[in-house]
């Protein structure tokens, strides 16, 4: 049901477009004035009325609809009232008859590439890349739900002189076995060794230089090396984006468009775009109060932006996106804009649908405490294990009985993380707290976790209700829970509106803490058939829309907790 529509008809004739009733409809800060809302302002000058007697005009002109109850003029808004017991029915109705509530084909096929994740070759799959990580994989899975084609791209970290520098390490203080067996950490260590050993000795740097041109110009053996560096890191962050449910449809990083920057910087140079700098080779950007975009260094080596204008060419050649995102921290705003600003110089009018969806940094609370800090990183997997562990601790204490503790444990653990990361506007610093994310009450993972648990096990205990709803003796509190049902859909729009997934996880939290209200407040399987009838049926629709929304995020739910 889409209640914006519904009002828009109900005033049909009254002299406003259809389109701009729907697009000024608000919903109201005080449910006391109602579920939907026309701010009546705007149509003054046009109709050539004040907006209180505007207000009043529409309310009278109104046609009746089994929809709303009332519409009242107050202060120059209409305020409009649902009827009850028409959004009950109707709400269960539409999630219960449905495979996949509130997905829709808004996206009509339409390609989004999304950049996340990202991770850099050789380097911890740390902390820091959660927020890419889960974020990104949110959006992708929004994205499809709601008729995109959503293509997810990991582009990876892997080319730099840092390579040159660790192909020296591992052949004067490693070996492929100590590789294998080390894996990130190994890599971690030498080239911290290398660091401490170049300040002594200088000539390893221009080693590390001679390794590096080895890899640009495909020799074998270094190759060999960086593949396996590449190789290793890989099927060390599988195991991490496993537990976070994160999929990719390509692993094209910075190498990849290698052999693709020669063709960009000729483009710049012929479009007039490119000026020598310092000895260097940028894209001059004072006139838009930044910093010049370097292209190339001295020695004609690429930087990050040259192989970013690469791949956005690529993609869109590729792909034909209708928008890419780059699902990056804020740190990187900068330089973003300053790639977009030089993809608009180049021509190109699809430069305006590239977007930086920005998000903040992530800390940790008790890092005094954690034993698994090394140097100075955290590593993802170190958190996860140290979450599911700490579940385990309190499914011990909590339900000793249970089987599959491990299981359980895991999936609260890793759902504990994936919603940490997604609750708060994106755009927030994060610092994380172990005790508080795996708390099984307030704004957490294992809260909506237990709540799914919970209502579950009304339904399992109730072994089945018919189809008919009756709203005989319908409380406020079923009211507001199946408004919050039914407003789920505008939420996953508006998730896409503004790349925003924490507006999913909001409207998650708002729909367990109303579930528990009503599971404390409301009678369910003691009552009389027809209301025990319905409370079941809310209770499953509400558990199918958690459901729905989890397996969005990313989150898992287990049988018991
Ligand atoms: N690897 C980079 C980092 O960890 C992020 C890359 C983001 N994507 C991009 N197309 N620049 O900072």
């Amino acid at each position: 049901m889409d209640y914006k529509q519904a009002i828009a008809e109900s005033l049909a004739g009254c002299g406003i477009s259809e389109n701009e009733i729907k697009e000024l409809i608000i919903i109201p800060p005080d449910k006391q004035m109602g579920d939907y809302c026309l701010p009546c302002f705007k149509f003054a000058k046009l109709l050539r009325k004040s907006p209180s007697d505007i207000a009043g005009s529409l309310a009278k002109c109104m046609h009746s609809s089994e929809v709303f109850c009332k519409a009242e003029a107050a202060s120059g808004y209409l305020n409009f009232f649902i009827d009850r017991n028409f959004l009950v029915k109707n709400t269960v109705d539409e999630i219960l008859s449905s495979d996949n509530y509130g997905a829709s084909n808004q996206g009509g096929g339409k390609t989004v590439c999304i950049d996340y994740s990202s991770i850099n070759i050789a380097k911890p799959f740390h902390i820091g890349h959660l927020s890419t990580t889960v974020i990104g994989g949110a959006l992708y899975r929004i994205y499809k739900y709601m008729g995109y084609n959503a293509v997810g791209i990991n582009h990876l970290g892997d080319w730099g002189t840092q390579f040159g520098k660790l192909i020296c390490a591992y052949r004067l203080w490693s070996s492929k076995e100590q590789i294998l067996s080390g894996g990130i950490k190994e890599m971690l260590r030498i080239y911290v060794k290398f660091h401490e050993e170049a300040e002594k000795d200088k000539s390893l740097d221009d080693e590390a230089r001679r390794q590096f041109k080895l890899i640009e110009d495909s020799d074998e053996e270094a190759l060999s090396v960086f593949n396996l560096f590449k190789e290793i890191t890989l099927k060390e962050v599988d195991k991490v984006y496993r537990r976070l449910n994160i999929e990719f449809d390509s692993y094209n990083g910075e190498s990849f468009y290698n052999d693709k920057t020669a063709a960009v910087v000729k483009e710049l140079e012929d479009k007039n775009l490119i000026k020598k700098s310092d000895g260097a080779y940028v894209v001059d950007l004072d006139k838009f109060d930044m910093p010049p975009c370097l292209i190339l260094k001295a020695d004609k080596a690429t930087l990050y932006a040259t192989r970013d204008i690469a791949a956005a060419i690529y993609r869109k050649n590729t792909y034909d996106f209708y928008k890419c995102l780059y699902v990056v921290a804020y740190q990187q705003n900068l330089h973003f804009k300053q790639l977009f600003k030089v993809i608009e110089l180049m021509g190109y009018d699809w430069a305006k649908d590239l977007e930086h969806v920005a998000f903040g940094m992530v800390s940790l609370e008790d890092i005094g405490s954690l034993s698994t800090r090394r140097g100075n990183v955290i590593f993802l997997e170190d958190v996860l294990d140290k979450c599911a562990q700490k579940a385990l601790e309190i499914i011990t204490v909590k339900n000793p009985q249970l089987e599959n503790k491990e299981q359980t444990a895991e999936i609260i653990g890793c759902g504990a993380v994936i919603f940490s990361a997604l609750i708060n506007n994106r755009i927030k610093d994060i610092v994380f707290n172990y005790d508080r994310v795996l708390s099984f009450e307030g704004e957490t993972g294992p809260y909506l976790q237990y709540t799914c648990v919970r209502a579950n096990s009304v339904l399992n205990k109730a072994k089945g209700f018919t189809c008919g709803i009756s709203c005989e003796s319908l409380s406020e509190i079923e009211f507001e829970l199946c408004k919050l049902l039914g407003g789920f859909k505008e939420v996953l729009k508006d998730v896409i509106r503004h790349n925003e997934p924490s507006f999913l996880t909001r409207r998650l939290i708002e729909i367990a803490k109303c579930f528990n209200k009503f599971y404390f407040e409301c009678k369910i399987l003691s009552e009389k058939d027809n209301i025990k009838n319905r409370r079941l049926i809310i209770t499953a629709a509400t558990l199918k829309t958690l459901k729905i929304g989890l397996k969005l995020l990313g989150i898992k739910i287990p049988d018991s907790m």
